[in-house]
Order: structure tokens, then sequence, then C-alpha cells
């Protein structure tokens, strides 16, 4: 492969206070050469860019699972590229694809301890219905999240009603259909009636209300009425209303807080004091603490995916430089799947 003499990236220039707009973002175009891979590190080209909600958290100055962006440096972005020039002691060869932080530029250095190789041996006949995409949707952090948000925090069992914010998302399209394989009464939350259609007609979820609706309190009381599982993408003013609707011993996944991102001060939770009579349970996680078993939710979901069992949606953007134009579809939602 001949190489070009640049490469492209946005660095952050800015911590946004509210949503990340233009001004957070400054384009640069570097000599590709100044890209040398260190020790146990890779050169990489980019296929695909994943744009995630925790990108926003990371330009944040607060304490995070990963540390803040700093002012300066590329922006912090899972991608899918190939290997094209190894560092001193990588394992990987030339002409893997890889899955990890390659951040918002054409061509990356990713750490092997941090990065994913993408070969068909590492996941069996099953890697055959499988795209390399799908290794930042189903198969990477949204997949991985449902996965283990149902099993290990939730203790999902047949016969529990779940309910899902964000459903028709791409952490929450998975819980929906996880949660439906492992027979649960599935309650589907999603802001479009496109949206609402897909989690109804394509996933088979039970019930399937839109938040944005002027009945939705009433609706959930008539259709569901309370809950065993709730698996919150969302948080804010559905969390404090779903903090109503508790059965005993009922436990709230807090996967993520998307309507308080951008929300220079997240708003208050007034009805955290019914879990106490509900012997309620609430518990936060994140992902990449289970790295050591991805593996393990990767083999059922590719099983999913060869087989047509589970279905996933992209939202395709062609080009690095429109990201700062794109990012935001995140939480307009008008991303109709994995962005
Ligand atoms: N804990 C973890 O390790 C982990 C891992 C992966 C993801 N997550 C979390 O999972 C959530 C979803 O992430 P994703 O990557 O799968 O994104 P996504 O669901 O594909 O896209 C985000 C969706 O969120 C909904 N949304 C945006 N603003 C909202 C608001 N104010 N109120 C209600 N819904 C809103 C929109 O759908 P509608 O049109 O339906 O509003 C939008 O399409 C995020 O909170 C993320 O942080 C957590």
């Amino acid at each position: 492969m001949s190489l070009p003499e640049l490469y492209t990236r946005f660095v952050l220039i800015d911590r946004p206070t509210t949503f990340a707009g233009d001004n957070v973002y400054r384009k640069e175009v570097l000599p590709l050469s100044n890209l040398k891979p260190g020790p146990g590190q890779a050169l990489v080209k980019t296929l695909w860019l994943s744009l995630d909600p925790a990108m926003r958290a990371w330009m944040d100055d607060r304490p995070n699972f990963l540390p803040p962006i700093q002012i300066g440096e590329t922006v912090r972005s899972l991608g899918v590229g190939v290997v094209l020039e190894l560092g001193p002691d990588c394992s990987f060869k030339v002409g893997d694809l890889i899955m990890g932080f390659i951040g918002l530029r054409d061509f990356g250095i990713i750490d092997e301890a941090t990065t994913d190789v993408i070969r068909k041996e590492s996941y069996h006949s099953h890697t055959e219905g499988v795209v390399p995409e799908d290794y930042l949707g189903p198969m990477g952090i949204p997949g991985l999240a449902a996965y283990f948000g149902l099993y290990d925090i939730a203790h999902l069992k047949a016969g529990q009603t779940l309910v899902v914010t964000a459903a028709a998302g791409a952490t929450g399209s998975m819980v929906c259909q996880l949660g439906k394989q492992a027979g649960a009464k599935v309650v589907a939350i999603a802001g479009t009636d496109e949206k609402c259609a897909w989690l109804r007609d394509d996933l088979g979820c039970d019930v399937v209300l839109n938040y944005k609706s002027p009945t939705f309190q009433a609706d959930f009381e008539k259709d569901v009425d309370r809950f065993d599982i709730f698996f919150d993408n969302v948080a804010g003013p559905v969390l404090n209303y779903m903090m109503t609707r508790l059965r005993p011993n009922s436990v709230i996944v807090l996967s993520g807080f998307i309507s308080q991102m951008n929300k220079e001060k997240p708003e208050g939770l007034t009805n955290y004091v019914r879990m106490v009579g509900m012997r309620a349970r609430m518990e936060a996680f994140i992902i990449t603490d289970y790295r050591e078993r991805w593996a393990e939710g990767r083999e059922v979901i590719a099983k999913g995916l060869a087989d047509g069992s589970l279905k996933r949606r992209f939202e395709v953007v062609e080009g690095l430089e429109n990201v700062p134009r794109v990012y935001n579809r995140l939480f307009s939602g008008e991303n109709k799947g994995k962005l």
C-alpha cells in the first residue's frame, strides 16, 4: 500500500460547556512520518470511526474511567483500522484488522494493550456473519455493555419485565434483543415513531413507548405498570419517573446518562426515596472493566449475528471532516443505530 505524506486529525481546542460545537475541534494536517509506533504500538490506517456519547464526557475536565482529553490532544475515539507498521515488541501482524482507540484521525498509533485484533480464528465460525464495523456496535462496547449489564449486573431471568431507554440505539437495541432471547417481557422506550416501529416490528419488543408523547406516563402505567429491571441509558426525568414504577427487589442498571451529558449541572432525582421500600438496587458499570471476559459475550453475540437472530443498524457518514457536524446526532436522536 502506498502511503500519503500527510494525515489528518481533529484535536480538542476548547472544553464544551453544553453541546460540542465546531469551536471545540481544530483540524490539523501533519506529516505521516510524525507517527512512529513505539514499543507495543502499531501504526494503523483508519477504516471506521465510532462516535460515542462517552467522547463528550472525556471532553470535560472531570474524573472519569479514562483521563480527560487534554487541550491540544487528538480527540479520543474508538475505531477499526488495519495495521501498517509495527513498533518493537508488538505482537500484531501487518494487515491485521484491529479495534482500538485510534482517535479522530485517518492514520493513528494504537497501543497493543488496549486494542483487539479482529481475526477470523478469534471468534470461530460465527465470524462469518460479522463485518468489521460490528466491532464498534454489537461486537464492541455497545453490544458488550448490553450483555454484561443484563447478565452480570441485573442477573436477568426469564419472565421478568425489562425496561430499556434509548432502546433503538446501538446499546439499547442489543439490550432489547438479548432480553427477548432470555424470555423477558421487553419494554422499549425511544424518541421517534420510526424507531418505535422498528423496535416493535423488527425486533419484536413487547411494549414500545415514545418518551416524547404527552401520554407517556399514562401509557406506561396502562401497558406495563411496574418493572423488575430498568436498563437505563438516559438518566434524567425518565429515570426519576421509573423510580416510581419499581417492583420489590428491582434493579436499575445505570448504563449511561445521555440526557444529562450536555448540561453543566445534571437534573436532580427526587423519587430515589422509593427505592428503600422496594428494596431496589441501582448499579452503574463500565464495560472496559469486563475486558478479560469480552470473548464470552462476543461468542453469544456473533452467533446471533451469524444466524440472523440479532439485528443491528448503522448510521454511516463518509469522511473524517464531517465528525464535528454529525457528532451531536447522538444527542438529537437523529442517528438510527450505531453512529
Ligand atoms: N456503561 C457503559 O460501559 C456503556 C457502554 C456503552 C454505552 N453506554 C451508554 O449507553 C447510552 C447509549 O449509547 P450508544 O452509543 O448506544 O448511543 P445510541 O443509543 O446509539 O444513540 C444515542 C441515543 O440516545 C437517545 N437520546 C439522546 N438524547 C436523549 C435525551 N435527552 N433523552 C432521551 N434519550 C436521548 C437518542 O435516541 P431517541 O431518538 O430514542 O431519543 C439517541 O439516538 C449512552 O448513555 C452511553 O453512555 C454505556
